[in-house]
């Protein structure tokens, strides 16, 4: 019979085996579950510079452009087709703004509405935005337009994912 505080030979042999097992399965599952949640555990969706027009062709006019981009997020890998408002500034500035209202995400058009000449409106519900994006108090949107990430490359404009100001 065991005295007290002794451990059988049953007990050690469960222990045992419960903890090599358990180290065992543990080593096998890490693995599974890492490759299973890799995804999500990469920062949001990536998303390359892109070519967008030539710089010669900017002017101090928003002009819309369209273009496409390899999304990656997940697993899922896409070809989205997005859009910039891009224009010179009165310093000569390139500027690239996303055309997505911050209100509800409409499309916003630029000097569309003869009552507000050389501002972004929005006609989903009158959202308004003066031409370096910023929103007009007391129309919905409460936030700038998104600028998009840039670059210039042997006179290229490369447009890359737009962020909030
Ligand atoms: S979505 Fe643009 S004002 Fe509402």
């Amino acid at each position: 019979m065991a005295k007290k505080n002794e451990v059988t030979r049953r007990q050690f042999l469960n222990y045992t085996l419960t903890g090599v097992g358990g180290f065992m399965a543990a080593g096998m599952l890490m693995p599974m579950v890492r490759f299973a949640i890799d995804p999500v555990l990469k920062e949001g969706t990536e998303q390359e510079m892109v070519p967008v027009m030539d710089v010669s062709e900017i002017t101090k006019e928003p002009q819309r452009k369209k273009f496409k981009v390899d999304q990656v997020d997940g697993w899922y890998e896409s070809e989205v087709e997005q859009s910039a408002w891009v224009y010179k500034d009165e310093k000569d500035e390139i500027v690239a703004l996303s055309p997505v209202c911050k209100h509800l995400g409409c499309t916003v058009d630029w000097s569309s509405n003869a009552a507000y000449p050389d501002q972004f409106y929005c006609p989903c519900h009158g959202g308004r935005y003066t031409k370096d994006g910023v929103n007009v108090p007391g129309t919905p949107p409460l936030a700038p337009l998104d600028v998009y990430k840039m670059k210039v490359e042997k006179g290229k404009l490369y447009l890359g994912k737009p962020e909030p100001r």
